[in-house]
């Protein structure tokens, strides 16, 4: 027998927990993923959401020990992306007489991934639907992260279905906030912003606008936790990420052939150490870039380094700046250092990828040739300590 987590009387978590997934699409999920749904018991039944279609049998045994899906009248599809749809047709085939609440966006989606038509009843910002007791109200969240996105709202229960924004990719048996590490969930919640959420800061807060009109007591995602007594936090949070405030807090972030880039690297960390501002190292090679993303949110610079290759940048920093760029980060400052043989190169292709991230360069950093002499060293000092100095004066 599975147990499905109880919201409230008549609401429950029925989703699956995805224990094995380590790749969500290029982010990395050492913690794993769930894929949420809820199931509301009232004078209708209503499920919000389905899940991965590899899930899709467990679905369905979790909600038969609840109710026979024959009986479901409403599938509420707040979002198209298959990690939360792929599983519709084999509901749809277990609840035919169920008609499918969904934005005109989300209908046209649906349309073209399933080829099929379903009793669609679309929905825009506002409307309602009573299910006897309760009553739903539909808030589209548009490119929060695709056009079709929104989140439900249950008006008696004061529980926000957001989807997606709020989420976290977090696996764990027990499904709400207060039971689990708040650190570790924090941390994902502020990856998973970084990952998913960060292109969108503007619509985050507009989003946050409308949604403050509503008395929340409790959000429940489609991934990861319920947010249970902590729901005021993470709204906090949401909101910090989305004015895009920072810290004074600089990632030195490098990749090395032979090592001389390598040692400009922890001599810029020295002397940003010596400015007193907070720095962090990451070499590319041995870390994670969705990681390196979680930690750049709230950081106020990025110090870039790699030796040259083929007169341009090592592939590490490469790949990690092209998806930097993709998530359009805002308040931040930049930098490029790096060593060379015969010829550079790398520098120069590592300011243009910051700025093109929009990340515009705040210092010239050092460059050298194959290995640092003492005033070189020195140079790279000098650079850190001028870098944290104007960092601090942000
Ligand atoms: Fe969790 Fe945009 O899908």
């Amino acid at each position: 027998m599975m147990q499905n987590a109880e919201l409230a009387k008549g609401i429950y978590q029925v989703g699956a927990v995805d224990w094995i997934t380590r790749d969500f699409h290029g982010y990395r999920t050492p913690r794993g993923v769930t894929y949420n749904s809820y199931l509301i018991v009232d004078e209708k039944i209503c499920l919000i959401d389905t899940v991965k279609a590899p899930f899709a049998r467990e679905l369905l045994e979790r909600i038969s020990q609840i109710v026979d899906p024959e009986k479901i009248n409403y599938v509420v599809v707040n979002h198209v992306e298959p990690d939360h749809s792929s599983a519709l047709p084999a509901i749809m085939q277990a609840a035919p007489k169920a008609k499918v609440i969904i934005t005109e966006q989300g209908r046209s989606e649906v349309l073209k991934y399933f080829g099929r038509e379903y009793d669609f009843r679309v929905v825009k910002n506002d409307d309602s639907l009573s299910l006897g007791q309760r009553t739903l109200k539909f808030v589209p969240l548009p490119m929060l992260h695709w056009p079709d996105s929104m989140a439900t709202y249950l008006v008696e229960d004061q529980i926000l279905f957001s989807n997606d924004a709020f989420g976290q990719h977090y696996s764990t048996n027990f499904k709400f906030d207060d039971e689990n590490d708040l650190a570790e969930l924090f941390y994902e919640a502020k990856k998973y912003y970084a990952n998913i959420l960060m292109p969108f800061s503007k619509l985050v807060s507009k989003a946050l606008d409308s949604l403050g009109l509503l008395p929340i007591k409790m959000i429940a995602p489609s991934h990861g936790l319920i947010w249970r007594s902590h729901a005021v936090d993470i709204l906090g949070l949401y909101n910090k990420w989305s004015m895009g405030i920072t810290e004074p807090l600089i990632l030195v972030v490098y990749d090395s052939m032979w090592g001389s880039t390598e040692t400009m690297a922890r001599r810029i960390l020295e002397g940003l150490t010596a400015s007193g501002v907070k720095a962090k190292l990451f070499r590319m090679s041995e870390s994670d870039k969705s990681e390196l993303v979680a930690e750049l949110l709230m950081a106020r610079g990025l110090i870039v380094g790699s030796s040259t290759l083929n007169n341009g940048m090592l592939p590490n920093m490469a790949a990690l700046l092209y998806y930097i760029k993709g998530l359009k980060p805002i308040n931040k400052s930049g930098a490029a250092f790096g060593a060379y043989g015969w010829a550079g190169g790398a520098q120069a292709e590592l300011e243009q990828s910051l700025k093109a991230a929009g990340i515009p360069i705040e210092l010239a950093g050092p460059t050298l040739k194959w290995a640092p002499t003492q005033e070189e060293i020195q140079n790279c000092f000098d650079f850190g300590f001028a870098f944290g100095q104007k960092t601090l004066g942000r």
